[in-house]
């Protein structure tokens, strides 16, 4: 007898987009109550105008649960068409068991698969590589995958580098197979040289001993550094790696980190202006993993995105890792 191995479909697509977002709006006046800062100064640096933190009755899980409902009631499944669950986020705070094991429960699946991974910000398409792999090799047939965030939680509300900039949400996607091509491949990489440029302050044991709580800790200038030069040549890599030119895309949205790495990004990608751009960090804030899937789904409410567009993503952050694709919007 010989070895059985797997066979999926051709293609996989992206088949429903949802999220959460959550209800505290927080402005930047609201800011200069924790650091030393100006409504001005904030916008002009990052384009962000106000964030949205979760209020007390919500949570990473409750968050994760609202966008990937959504999500599959909008690929129009049911969460019993589910095989595998994949979150991404660096805010769920037990390191086991895996939010995706709790979700895939209470979203009353039969028993999917279940896993986090740690992508920071480039989650939600490191996720979205990890669903297409498994819908073409047969090992899922409808994958959700969810990037969700509490940053406000891990955020030190004192440090002028980084309280303004961070944000909750979740935004979540269900990959599914398809007869045609509608998720390009996947350009990624990492380099852990740059480990300590966006990096928790301690590790659990230090925390304990030093009774202080871990924080996200950032260099600013060399994360935008790197954003602005090598990342915004890695969705030129990923555009071309898809066959498309600029010209064909209707969509781009970034990892919305900071408006100026995004400006700098469209400088670099010569898109023309037909293009759409995710500007969402304007009223959302960097919610990290979420960002993307939120902007999408901000972007097909507001009517500047619609079924059918073709849409280069790119998610960069902590590890550093990146990855990007271009996918059809659902
Ligand atoms: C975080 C970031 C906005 C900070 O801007 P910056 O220009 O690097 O800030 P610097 O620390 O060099 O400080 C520049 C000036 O702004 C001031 N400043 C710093 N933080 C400030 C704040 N929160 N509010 C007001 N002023 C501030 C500094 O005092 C300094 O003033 P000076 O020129 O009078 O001395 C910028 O580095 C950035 O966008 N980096 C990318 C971060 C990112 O996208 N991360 C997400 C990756 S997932």
């Amino acid at each position: 007898m010989a070895l059985k191995a797997s066979h999926g479909a051709a293609y996989s697509r992206v088949e429903g987009i949802g999220a959460a977002i959550p209800s505290r709006v927080v402005d930047n006046h609201e800011m200069t109550q924790y650091i030393e800062t100006s409504d001005e100064w904030i916008q002009q640096r990052t384009g962000i105008v106000e964030r949205r933190w979760a209020a007390e009755h919500e949570t990473v899980e409750s968050l994760s649960m609202d966008a990937a409902r959504r999500a599959i009631e909008r690929a129009g499944l049911t969460p019993a068409d589910i095989d595998a669950v994949i979150v991404s986020t660096v805010s769920h705070m037990l390191q086991t068991p895996s939010l995706a094991a709790i979700i895939a429960a209470k979203l009353g699946t039969d028993g999917a698969a279940a896993f986090d991974i740690s992508a920071a910000c480039a989650g939600f398409s490191y996720g979205l590589a990890q669903a297409d792999a498994l819908v073409r090799t047969g090992a899922a047939r409808h994958v959700v995958v969810i990037g969700a965030e509490t940053l406000s939680k891990i955020t030190d509300l004192s440090d002028r580098g980084t309280a303004f900039l961070f944000a909750d949400g979740a935004g979540a996607a269900v990959v599914g197979p398809s007869d045609v091509p509608s998720m390009g491949p996947v350009v990624w990489g990492s380099d852990g040289e740059q480990a300590d440029v966006i990096n928790m302050s301690r590790d659990w044991h230090q925390a304990v001993e030093e009774g202080q709580p871990s924080q996200i800790t950032m260099q600013g200038q060399a994360v935008f550094r790197w954003a602005t030069g090598f990342i915004a040549d890695a969705a030129r890599r990923t555009l071309e790696a898809s066959g498309l030119t600029p010209d064909e895309l209707d969509l781009f949205v970034p990892h919305q980190a900071n408006n100026r790495i995004t400006d700098s990004m469209l400088r670099h990608l010569k898109l023309p202006e037909t293009v759409t751009v995710a500007r969402t960090i304007k009223h959302f804030g960097n919610n990290s993993a979420a960002s993307i899937p939120i902007a999408i789904d901000a972007m097909l409410a507001s009517g500047e995105a619609k079924s059918g567009d073709t849409c280069l993503i790119i998610g960069f952050g902590a590890g550093l890792v990146y990855a990007g694709q271009v996918i059809t919007i659902p």
